[in-house]
């Protein structure tokens, strides 16, 4: 078979890798063993033997996967796109990845899913595949494995939720339970009321309707070039959505024909892409996390800073909770992404010339999409707010933090940024929790003296520490507090932070505590001083307290995390890189492009 890539490029003409298994008179006995098992399933032999791409589909919705459930029914149309097209299907099942049941965190989970497709694309007969989408880690675990596999591969989003609604107000999910959570700290709402409310948030089925982190990752998916244009807001319920889902078998075929690989599509610059879309998007601050890994397992060079040097100054102009108020369903009714895109494009922010997975590049697919609701997508001149991307931060406590400043509300504002000498930085009280258990366990104790004028500081969050790294730096002040008026103190840890939380945290701190970090050695009553402009987070202690504090801790044995709960717990721990780094397994990224080899 020739090719002609996308790009333009003439390519060798294409063996499908799939014939070495199916059609290998090189090695008959295994072609034979390999045959009979498939002709077994019910293919003819002229399906298998034909030159027809063998086309993958990965199966992340189960029973267990609510949030992405309905990719069972979507993948009967991608399996008759893909026919259409004159491929063969096969669908297998990836190691499910939910979001909100999974204990005791699902990012646990998504290198162990990366790891498992990257076994399946690797040693069966798969040309190319379909990678389907949506909660939240499910995202970046499949693009991690497309990445490091690189064979053909083209992303689906499952869709958000409809809209939520409660008492004529929309409800976001995710976004709703920390509300939730304040009005049942204070009594405001019973538990049967609190759990009515939090409900209403999720009324069919699809991801997250709010700009968490799944709305993000597949945002992101669409801007890095990986889904059809316009995929990745459609709502999962909606009838485009099945037909999206038909598109996208009958161009995967295609892609394969064309040899358009992942490595042709996620380069650099589509990471600048998705790093601008993310802050015009409001995007979660686990985006960093993932696409860092995804880069990695690719080979392009990307850090915490890119975030910063191409993402700080971008507007917010996506106004969907919790930053803004809309919710799924008006994202894509107001344009979604190529919408966004186009508008980050008139101002020269969208590197136009990146593939995408159509063979069109980025600036062709989203020239000339329009706004259709400007008050749900705003204009870059009217933005809802000014400079929304994440600050990389840094200091004497860890080597890189992250803050995103597009959350900071006024009541934040006011209490520790409108100080006349220095509007950009505060200095508070150090309040320090070893892990979420602690945390819930004292934080309304009033005995503990926390102020207006305190940080809670979470430590024993990180990779290692809490394995996976927990969800937790978004910490809700005390009840009594929350009682007075004060809804949001200034947290710190080494955790992550649910992309639907509207908490200006900071987060992603490595190296964490159980990794050597100087989270370890703060003390209840330090002080921090935080420093937007500078970027910079301190404990003000002296250099010598510093080393004395250090040296007490290694004296004691170092930082006490708890014991591994599973086999994956342990085995994960010795080998995860710190979130600055992805959390990538560290002997994972090594391994590029191996269906080249
Ligand atoms: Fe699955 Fe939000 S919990 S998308
Ligand atoms: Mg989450």
């Amino acid at each position: 078979m020739s090719s002609k890539k996308a790009n333009g490029h003439d390519t060798a003409p294409q063996k499908l890798r799939s014939r070495a298994w199916f059609d290998n008179p090189d090695n008959v006995d295994m072609t034979a063993l390999y045959l009979e098992r498939y002709l077994n399933y019910g293919f003819t032999l002229e399906e298998l033997q034909g030159g027809k791409p063998i086309i993958g589909i990965a199966q992340t919705g189960s029973d267990l996967s609510p949030c992405n459930r309905h990719h069972i029914e979507l993948a009967k149309r991608v399996r008759e796109g893909i026919r259409e097209a004159g491929g063969i299907c096969i669908e297998f099942p990836v190691h499910p990845i939910q979001e909100t049941g999974k204990r005791p965190t699902a990012m646990l989970d998504r290198n162990l899913s990366y790891l498992g497709l990257v076994e399946v694309l690797y040693g069966y007969p798969l040309d190319g595949v379909v990678l389907t989408i949506g909660c939240d880690k499910t995202t970046p675990a499949m693009l991690m494995g497309a990445a490091t596999v690189n064979i053909p591969a083209i992303a689906l989003s499952v869709g958000p939720m409809l809209n939520g609604w409660f008492k004529g107000e929309r409800t976001g999910s995710g976004t709703v339970v920390w509300k939730a959570r304040e009005l049942l700290a204070t009594g405001e709402l019973d538990y049967k009321g609190f759990i009515e409310l939090v409900a209403s948030s999720a009324p069919s089925t699809g991801y997250c309707n709010t700009m968490g982190t799944a709305t993000t990752m597949n945002s992101l998916a669409e801007a890095l070039g990986m889904q059809l244009p316009g995929s990745a807001a459609i709502p999962a319920p909606y009838r485009e959505r099945q037909q999206m889902a038909y598109e996208t078998g009958r161009r995967i075929v295609e892609m394969v024909k064309e040899d358009l690989k992942p490595s042709d599509i996620m380069t650099k610059k589509a990471f600048i892409n998705a790093i601008r879309v993310n802050s015009a998007i409001g995007g979660s601050t686990n985006a960093p996390i993932h696409l860092n890994a995804i880069a990695r397992h690719l080979g392009v060079r990307l850090d915490v800073e890119d975030w910063q040097t191409y993402g700080r100054d971008i507007p917010l102009i996506v106004n969907l909770q919790p930053a803004g108020e809309y919710l799924g369903e008006d994202y894509h009714h107001a344009g979604g992404v190529p919408a966004v895109v186009a508008e980050l494009m008139k101002q020269g922010l969208i590197e136009e010339e990146a593939m995408t997975v159509n063979g069109k590049t980025i600036g062709a697919n989203c020239r000339d999409a329009k706004i259709m609701d400007p008050n749900v997508i705003k204009t870059y001149d009217k933005p809802l707010k000014a400079h929304a991307g994440f600050v990389a931060m840094k200091g004497n406590i860890f080597d890189s933090g992250i803050m995103k400043v597009s959350v900071i509300d006024e009541e934040f504002r006011k209490r520790y940024l409108s100080k006349a000498n220095d509007p950009d930085a505060f200095e508070v009280t150090c309040f320090v929790f070893d892990g979420p258990e602690d945390y819930h366990h004292r934080i309304d104790d009033p005995t503990l003296g926390i102020t207006a004028d305190s940080i809670l500081v979470i430590r024993g969050a990180g990779p290692i520490g809490y394995p996976g790294a927990a969800e937790v730096v978004n910490m809700r002040a005390p009840a009594y507090l929350i009682k007075q008026g004060v809804h949001s103190l200034p947290t710190m840890g080494d955790g992550r932070q649910s992309g639907t939380s509207g908490a200006p945290s900071i987060l992603n701190c490595a190296p964490e505590a159980a990794a050597g970090g100087n989270l370890a050695i703060l003390k209840n009553g330090d002080k921090i001083r935080v420093d937007l402009k500078k970027s910079r987070v301190d404990v003000l202690i002296d250099e010598a307290e510093i080393k004395s504090r250090r040296k007490a801790l290694m004296d004691a044995g170092g930082y006490k995390y708890p014991a591994h709960q599973t086999p994956w717990q342990e085995i994960q721990r010795g080998i995860v890189a710190q979130l600055d780094q992805g959390m990538v397994l560290q002997p994972a990224i090594k391994y590029q492009h191996i269906a080249q080899e």
